[in-house]
Formats: structure tokens, C-alpha cells, sequence
């Protein structure tokens, strides 16, 4: 089985382990919301969380050691909140997607083996692994869902394989929705330096580019591609949500490798994210910053 991907490499790994903790701290806090006495009474019974680039179910973390890859980590935290998501009578539905087939073979089988070593989360869980391509799945996806059902989507690229099209059907369908949407900012810078240049390739990735922010979105200049306010504007604003974006630093550089935005249309879950990005800002790798908390979180604007 071959796992060799640059996202496996040794210098991706203090990133992914924070990208994965950030992603574990807001599951948590989603879990925690929605089952508390405020959305008793009121909020739908089946929720929904869609992890649509879904990975092996596993990564590795700053020393090489093995981490919970996203789905796995949805699932710890369902097990975490078991007693409490109980109490309410939740049942959560649960898509991941991987399209590659040797790595969903390995995603199927870890979270097969999570349920079954984990069997105080079977009343609370319906789990569907997808094999095949987030774009044509979502198109496929038979959800009914309202306002009062709560969905949190994880969107987690290599790059831009993730089209314009399929997050604008998931945004706007009816539910309440909150997003973790990993931009991919070095790989895009990539794709628009070849759109912009001489290449016989310049087409196919300006089409790749299209694909990616839509029809609407144009990128003036090269600062647009940087900018998370770009991909947030063509994609979540619309429709209501606002975002907030953490800019994820190579280990040991200045350089953005890439920006986790994360969106949502309430204000409240808006500040708690503000928080946990100002948090981790003051944490560089294991190294603490100059700046503390107060400071980062000026920095941490509201997109709207
Ligand atoms: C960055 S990895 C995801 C890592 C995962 N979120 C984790 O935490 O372990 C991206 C995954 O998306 C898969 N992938 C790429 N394009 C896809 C597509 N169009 N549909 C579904 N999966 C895709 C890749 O095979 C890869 O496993």
C-alpha cells in the first residue's frame, strides 16, 4: 500500500497535527451546542456531518507519530459526548467521502473497526463511506433537512479538487450549516501562475480556476489568490454565512501553506472560532509567540 503523498511529508506534519486539533476543538464545541437545553425542544433529532475529502482515517503527526485522521476524529468526539448525545436522542448522520480506492479500503476499514471497539456510539451514529468523487456524490446526496438540522461539513483538499458548484449546493440547501473549509493557498498559487503565464497549459488550469470560484469570482492580481476573503466571497457570503480564516505557517517560515476558513451564519459559533484561532496563533509549532491572545485576536477578521 502506498500512502507517499507531500502531504505525508515530514514538514507537513506539525501543520496537519494543528490542523486536526482545530478541527477536533470546533467538533466538540458543535457537539456540545447542539445538544444543549437552548436547542432542546427545537432542533432536529437526525444532524448531519459530511467529511467530503475524507482520507485514510488516519495522519501523521509532528514526530511521525500515527493521529486520528478527520473521520476518526468525528467519531472520538461522538463517543466523548456519547452520554450526553444519548440523553437527546440523536442520531447523527455520518458521510465521508474518498475517492481513491486503495485509501478508502483503509478508511473503511479503520472506521469499522472504531464502531465495533466503540459500540456505546452504534445507537447514536449512522455511518456511510463513499467511494467515488465529492462532486458527483454531493450531487447525489438525499438529505431532508431544515433549518432546525444541523450539518457540519469538513472540506479538506490536496488543492482545487473541490468545485465551485458542489459547495454552492451544499451552502445553500435549508439546514444549518457550519463549514471548515481547508484553502489550499499554495496549491492555488500554483494553479493561477500557470493560468496567468505562457504555457500551452494556461487554459486548462484558468478553467481549473473557474471551476474552483465560479463563474462570478475574478481574480484582479495575485493578492486575491492570497486573500481568504476571495474564495469566502464567491462561495459562502451569499448565502449568508460569514467566515473567519486561520492562516496555517510552514514550521520555521512565514510562508501560507495553507488557510483553514471556517463559516457559519451565527455570530456566536463566529466568536468561538475567533477564540480558538487567536489561541493557536499564540502556539508556533511548540514555540509560544511574543503576542498574546488579545493581540491575535485583533487580527482574526469577521469576513463578510
Ligand atoms: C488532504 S487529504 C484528506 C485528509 C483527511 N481530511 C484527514 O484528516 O486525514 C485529501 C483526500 O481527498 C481525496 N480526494 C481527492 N480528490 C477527491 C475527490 N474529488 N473526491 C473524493 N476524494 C478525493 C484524496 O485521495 C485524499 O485522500
Amino acid at each position: 500500500m502506498n500512502e507517499t503523498h507531500d502531504y505525508f511529508t515530514g514538514l507537513d506534519r506539525p501543520q496537519t497535527a494543528k490542523k486536526l486539533s482545530i478541527l477536533r476543538k470546533y467538533f466538540a464545541v458543535w457537539l456540545t451546542i447542539w445538544s444543549g437545553d437552548q436547542c432542546s425542544g427545537w432542533v432536529s433529532l437526525e444532524w448531519h456531518v459530511i467529511d467530503l475529502l475524507a482520507g485514510t482515517g488516519q495522519a501523521r503527526g509532528a514526530q511521525g507519530e500515527l493521529l486520528s485522521g478527520s473521520p476518526l476524529v468525528f467519531l472520538e468526539e461522538i463517543r466523548d459526548h456519547a452520554v450526553r448525545l444519548a440523553a437527546r436522542g440523536v442520531s447523527i448522520r455520518m458521510t465521508f467521502v474518498e475517492q481513491e480506492p486503495a485509501r478508502f479500503r483503509l478508511l473503511e476499514e479503520r472506521v469499522a473497526a472504531f464502531l465495533v471497539a466503540n459500540r456505546v456510539i452504534e445507537p447514536l451514529v449512522d455511518v456511510a463511506c463513499v467511494l467515488g468523487d465529492a462532486n458527483a456524490v454531493v450531487r447525489d446526496l438525499r438529505v431532508k433537512a431544515t433549518r432546525n438540522t444541523p450539518c457540519f461539513l469538513f472540506v479538506d483538499p490536496f488543492g482545487a479538487e473541490i468545485r465551485h458548484e458542489t459547495m454552492s449546493l451544499l451552502v445553500a440547501m435549508p439546514w444549518t450549516l457550519d463549514v471548515l473549509f481547508n484553502y489550499m493557498v499554495e496549491s492555488i498559487r500554483r494553479v493561477y501562475g500557470a493560468a496567468v503565464g505562457s504555457s500551452s497549459r494556461a487554459a486548462a488550469n484558468e478553467r481549473t480556476l473557474q471551476a474552483f470560484f465560479g463563474p462570478e469570482a475574478v481574480l484582479a492580481d495575485a493578492d486575491d489568490v492570497e486573500d481568504p476573503a476571495t474564495y469566502a466571497h464567491a462561495t459562502f457570503t451569499p448565502h449568508g454565512h460569514k467566515a473567519v480564516a486561520f492562516r496555517m505557517k510552514k514550521p520555521g517560515s512565514s510562508a501560507i501553506q495553507y488557510i483553514l476558513l471556517f463559516t457559519s451564519r451565527n455570530d456566536t459559533v463566529i466568536r468561538i472560532m475567533r477564540d480558538v484561532y487567536a489561541k493557536e496563533m499564540t502556539d508556533h509549532y511548540g514555540q509560544a509567540s511574543l503576542f498574546s491572545v488579545e493581540e491575535y485576536l485583533d487580527t482574526v477578521d469577521v469576513i463578510t
